[in-house]
């Protein structure tokens, strides 16, 4: 049985966790207590209109209490969504520090703004006291290297976050190699906030490790891990997973019948679910041939015939 504490919260994923991709997850894998939505296009003097808040309309985030996310780097415009997202009824947004695409941090955003601490921080004291609600931030252990939160971390402590996400990786990294516990021990030591771990955990025993390693964390951000193995967050949580394949299998169709709603044409449709399988890998080992099959699948009734074999229909 997990300890009574342990929060889970679902990682932003761009282009796989979506609104519908979370309801349709927690309704058929529970044991995630909250998510982060995947950051909100950064546009300049935006009315933000309905259609690009869509993913964080509360109507459509009632299964998993979500938490916007913000990438912008502009005060003006940061404070401007965010008031938009309180009149939705949001009480708190999360700060993206950590993406490392290249065409976010070229902008110094995200994980790309790591290196100017000078700038995070004035960003920081303008936007705060202008904010009409709480913020957490989500982060990695620096752009270049891994003394820049380290160092960023103490200053940080002057400011009223929620909570800080690290991702124990560097966004020069992206997604190669692995995520550095001991390093995100190491910024344990440099701050008082509250911290989440993020970064690789994918299986249950691998959790209770960091468990064991970091018996002060009590929330714990899990993204292609679940991606991998949809029962991990049940697992974590000891919640009883009967017929696995069968409970898959409801989420795959519910899943499938909602983007073949809401995408135009069967490329689109296809593409989306081509994404999902190519994280399955507690279902597909990535040599086995169902999963090559899928990736050949042209039509929707190709596709069908793979998954319905695949599921033994
Ligand atoms: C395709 C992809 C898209 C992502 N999109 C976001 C995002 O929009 N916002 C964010 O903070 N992190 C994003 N991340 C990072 C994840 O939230 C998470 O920090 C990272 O994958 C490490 O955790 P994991 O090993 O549990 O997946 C993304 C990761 C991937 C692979």
């Amino acid at each position: 049985m997990a300890p009574q504490q342990t929060v889970l919260v679902l990682a932003p994923i761009r282009g796989i966790t979506d609104c519908h991709f979370r309801s349709l997850f927690q309704k058929h894998f529970p044991g995630f207590d909250s998510a982060i939505a995947p950051f909100i296009n950064p546009q300049r003097y935006s009315s933000f209109s309905q259609k690009q808040l869509k993913d964080v309309l509360p109507e459509v985030n009632i299964a998993l209490p979500v938490v916007p996310q913000l990438l912008h780097t502009n005060v003006q415009d940061f404070l401007f969504l965010a008031h938009r997202l309180e009149e939705l009824g949001y009480k708190e947004v999360n700060w993206n520090l950590g993406c490392p695409a290249p065409m976010v941090t070229i902008k110094h955003r995200g994980s790309g703004l790591l290196p100017y601490p000078e700038q995070i921080l004035r960003f920081l004291d303008q936007v705060i006291p202008k904010l009409p609600m709480k913020l957490s931030i989500k982060t990695r252990l620096g752009y270049k290297e891994k003394g820049e939160l380290l160092s960023l971390l103490p200053h940080l402590d002057h400011y009223p976050l929620t909570e800080i996400i690290i991702h124990g990786r560097l966004g020069k990294q992206l997604y190669r190699g692995e995520s550095d516990p001991e390093a995100f021990g190491r910024c344990l030591e440099c701050t008082k906030h509250t911290i989440v771990y993020n970064g690789d955990i994918d299986s249950e025993k691998k959790f209770r490790n960091l468990q064991v390693q970091f018996p002060g964390i009590h929330k714990w951000m899990i993204g292609r891990g679940v991606l991998g193995n949809p029962f991990l967050a049940s697992e974590i949580k000891g919640l009883e997973t009967n017929n696995r394949l069968e409970q898959l299998e409801n989420f795959h169709r519910e899943l499938y019948d909602c983007y073949k709603e809401l995408l135009s044409g069967p490329s689109h449709l296809l593409g989306r679910m081509k994404q999902f399988w190519a994280y399955l890998s507690f279902f597909f080992p990535p040599q086995q041939k169902s999963w090559k099959k899928i990736k050949k699948c042209r039509t929707e009734a190709q596709y069908q015939q793979v998954v319905d074999d695949f599921f033994q229909k």
